[in-house]
């Protein structure tokens, strides 16, 4: 029977009352992944587990030392503090050609997010040696040309054993290459905070880049119910502050501005490898507080992070942006692509 078929017609998945009796698990494709699937005697699908996507998995913690972990079965307990409170820390890092790109600004990053949410601090090279592990696991499935995206997972842990878990994973970099070269439609939305909550309100965690992203990607996905593709978060006051996954930057002549990294925003690791690179090259990179009036008056408006890299921002709220000429265009995307070979 078409697995496929069924499953894309919307029928449940798992939760509800489960008929064990009539349980009959077997391996079916859904989506084009090999899953093994329960379905009762009519045929209904109630629960699948083990897809087994094209991601690697490396077990940075529970072990005297990493190792590659298999991804076709579970892997946190259900009382992950991770799960279930998004209790915990990552980082996400380009693959670039079998290399991880800008590493150090990411592992200080980590490290100052743990140490924001009284984590044990992260044994650096445990972490590290966990990436190569992983980057191997990748090139001998991927071979080793072209983007992927790696994350760092660090989670308080199990309720139960107060023991933090840690683990690595690699997989493509999906679709990426398209938001790049096409750009986005942004609509400003309100954060709630204004730009000194982080100081008022330590506990905000502002400024480390926890697991707790369950209201970005609402941000994100109500703008593309509203037929936007990104955000634009806004202070209280009305000042400009990050995306969702991104950090702003606003080309204006030959000054590079984005907002100022305490006020409201995690500190981009893409920003500042890119200001370093470009204050090398004779530009003034700055930061400051912005006002929306200001996208409609820079040069050129880009959101920039790990993996998408940059991307133009093309209109906001509906509002064409002025675009860069193709010379300063590429310059930008030259001098960011310089940035991704910072150590
Ligand atoms: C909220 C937020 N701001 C900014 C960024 C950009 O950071 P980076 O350049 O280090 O990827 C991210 C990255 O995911 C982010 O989640």
């Amino acid at each position: 029977m078409p697995g496929n078929a069924r499953a894309t017609a919307g029928i449940p998945f798992g939760n509800g009352h489960r008929p064990l009796n009539m349980r009959d698990d077997r391996t079916e494709s859904i989506e084009g992944h090999a899953a093994i699937v329960t379905r009762d005697a009519g045929n209904k699908l109630w629960g699948m587990t083990a897809p087994e996507p094209n991601l690697v998995l490396v077990d940075v913690l529970s072990g005297p030392a990493p190792r590659a972990a298999g991804t076709a079965e579970p892997f946190l307990y259900p009382d992950d503090l991770g799960a279930v409170r998004g209790d915990g820390v990552f980082e996400t890092l380009l693959v670039r050609d079998g290399h991880l790109c800008n590493t150090r600004r990411h592992e200080d990053r980590f490290l100052s997010s743990a140490r924001m949410l009284q984590l044990p601090a992260p044994d650096l090279e445990v972490w590290r040696e966990a990436a190569r592990i992983a980057l191997d696991e990748w090139a001998g499935r991927e071979g080793s040309s072209g983007d992927a995206s790696m994350r760092w997972v660090y989670s308080r842990g199990r309720e139960s054993t107060g023991l933090p878990t840690g683990y690595i994973m690699v997989s493509p970099a999906a679709g990426i290459g398209d938001v790049r070269e096409r750009g986005v439609r942004v609509m400003l939305a309100e954060r709630g905070f204004t730009l000194d909550h982080g100081n008022r309100a330590p506990w905000a965690l502002i400024g480390a880049k926890t697991l707790s992203y369950a209201a970005n990607m609402a941000a994100l996905r109500y703008a593309k119910e509203n037929d936007f593709d990104d955000v634009i978060f806004v202070s209280a006051e009305g000042n400009l502050l990050e995306g969702p996954t991104s950090t702003l930057v606003l080309v204006r002549g030959r000054e590079l501005v984005t907002p100022n990294p305490g006020e409201g925003v995690l500190a981009g690791t893409t920003q500042a490898a890119l200001f370093d690179i470009a204050a090398q090259r004779g530009w003034t990179c700055t930061t400051a507080q912005l006002t929306p009036q200001e996208l409609y008056d820079a040069d050129a408006v880009w959101l920039v992070s790990s993996v998408r890299i940059a991307v133009r921002v093309r209109s906001v709220d509906g509002t064409e942006l002025s675009a860069p000429g193709a010379d300063a265009e590429r310059e930008f995307r030259d001098l960011c692509e310089e940035a991704l070979g910072a150590e």
